[in-house]
């Protein structure tokens, strides 16, 4: 069958079969590897990406649900060269340690920005409650979507700060 989708902005019709899953169609079909595969359980949150604005586990979607569907993916945060607040604060709070859940730790937070621009700590852990993290504790990360969530400027913020 065929999909048309529309991926970080650019819209994308491929050829697929019926029962291929959005985790795949995207790192299979469109090289888009930064999101992860973690799990056959739909228990990691590794997966997870934006669809309409929603976090979504792509494991848990078939592509074909996708189609005429607007998807987010950590390739996508970025913009014209600036990180998104919610990457640079897992930099500056030193959020990740093996980095495998943290492409989907990540849009999970941008969605929880989006909708609650400063959420409480009990609000970050919640909507990051889907998400398993095998090394940081969370605290970390955490500290990391407050950071975006005081820097919505992102890096921009940091260096007019610094000087
Ligand atoms: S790959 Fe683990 S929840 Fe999707
Ligand atoms: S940083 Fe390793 S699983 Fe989260």
């Amino acid at each position: 069958m065929q999909v048309t989708l529309t991926v970080n902005g650019d819209e994308v019709t491929r050829e697929i079969e019926p029962r291929m899953l959005l985790v795949h169609f995207l790192r299979e079909t469109l090289s888009l590897t930064g999101t992860h595969w973690g799990c056959d359980t739909s228990n990691c949150g590794a997966c997870t990406v934006l669809m309409d604005g929603e976090p979504v586990k792509s494991c848990t979607v078939l592509a074909a649900m996708a189609g005429g569907h607007e998807v987010r993916t950590i390739e996508g945060l970025e913009r014209a060269g600036e990180l998104d607040p919610v990457q640079q604060g897992f930099i500056e709070e030193h959020g990740l340690q093996c980095g495998f859940c943290t492409p989907g730790m990540v849009m999970t937070a941008r969605a929880l920005l989006d909708r609650n621009p400063d959420p409480t700590e009990e609000e970050i852990r919640e909507a990051i409650s889907g998400q398993i993290c095998r090394c940081t504790g969370y605290v970390n990360i955490v500290k990391a979507v407050r950071w975006a969530a005081e820097h919505p400027a992102g890096a921009a913020a940091t260096a007019a700060s610094a000087s």
